[in-house]
Parts: structure tokens; C-alpha cells; sequence
């Protein structure tokens, strides 16, 4: 067990993202008021940074570079072009902080590699 405490938790209202770097980049997903979420930041489509992304009401998240959708819950890709799930890693909330263990992989999508850019 690695829990780390990765924000505030005011530092993200609901409906938005972040970026942290932690022994990979995450982006950190508020749906709720007591529901976030930690997915791998790179898209397996092209390596697109996907805390530039857009929430969808679905609690999906659509990559910015050629519109991939990825469920915050499993990680899958809904439809193409990006066919690789993304890593999505346990979450929680506590204390008035974020909290993320890297070691709690929720699903066993591949780690993308980094950006070419
Ligand atoms: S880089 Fe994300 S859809 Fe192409």
C-alpha cells in the first residue's frame, strides 16, 4: 500500500481535471463532490495529454487530439481511434485531500508510452 496525498481537494472542483506527476503523469478526474478519479494523463492513441480534455455527462473523457472517448471507470476506449484501455489507479478522498496509490492499478491496461513531443 502507497497512498499519497496528491492535492487538495479544493484545488479541483467538480466537473474538472489536473495534471499531477507522480512515478507516472496522472490526470486527476472530479465528477462529484466525493468522486474522483486517477487515470494515466496519455492517450494510447497518439500520446495526447488527456487532462486537456472534455468531461462528458456519461463520465466519459474525450481525448483533445482526435476526440478518443475513455471510460473513467475501466478504462476502455468507447470507439476508435484509440483501441488501448488507459490505466486507470485507485482514488480516494479523505482528510480534505486527493489521495492516489500507484501501486492499485485497477485494471491491467499497459503503462502508454511518453510523448513523442
Ligand atoms: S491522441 Fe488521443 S485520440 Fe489521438
Amino acid at each position: 500500500m502507497a497512498w499519497e496525498a496528491v492535492a487538495d481537494l479544493d484545488q479541483l472542483e467538480e466537473g474538472d481535471m489536473m495534471l499531477v506527476e507522480l512515478s507516472q503523469p496522472i490526470c486527476l478526474i472530479r465528477l462529484y463532490e466525493d468522486d474522483v478519479r486517477a487515470i494515466h494523463n496519455t492517450c494510447t492513441h497518439q500520446q495526447q495529454q488527456l487532462h486537456e480534455g472534455t468531461l462528458q455527462d456519461d463520465d466519459t473523457l474525450v481525448c483533445p487530439a482526435h476526440a478518443s472517448r475513455f471510460d473513467l471507470a475501466t478504462g476502455d476506449p468507447i470507439g476508435i481511434p484509440a483501441v488501448k484501455p488507459i490505466p486507470v489507479y485507485a482514488c480516494k478522498i479523505e482528510d480534505g485531500a486527493i489521495w492516489v496509490d500507484m501501486e492499485q492499478q485497477l485494471n491491467d491496461a499497459e503503462i502508454p508510452h511518453k510523448p513523442y513531443h
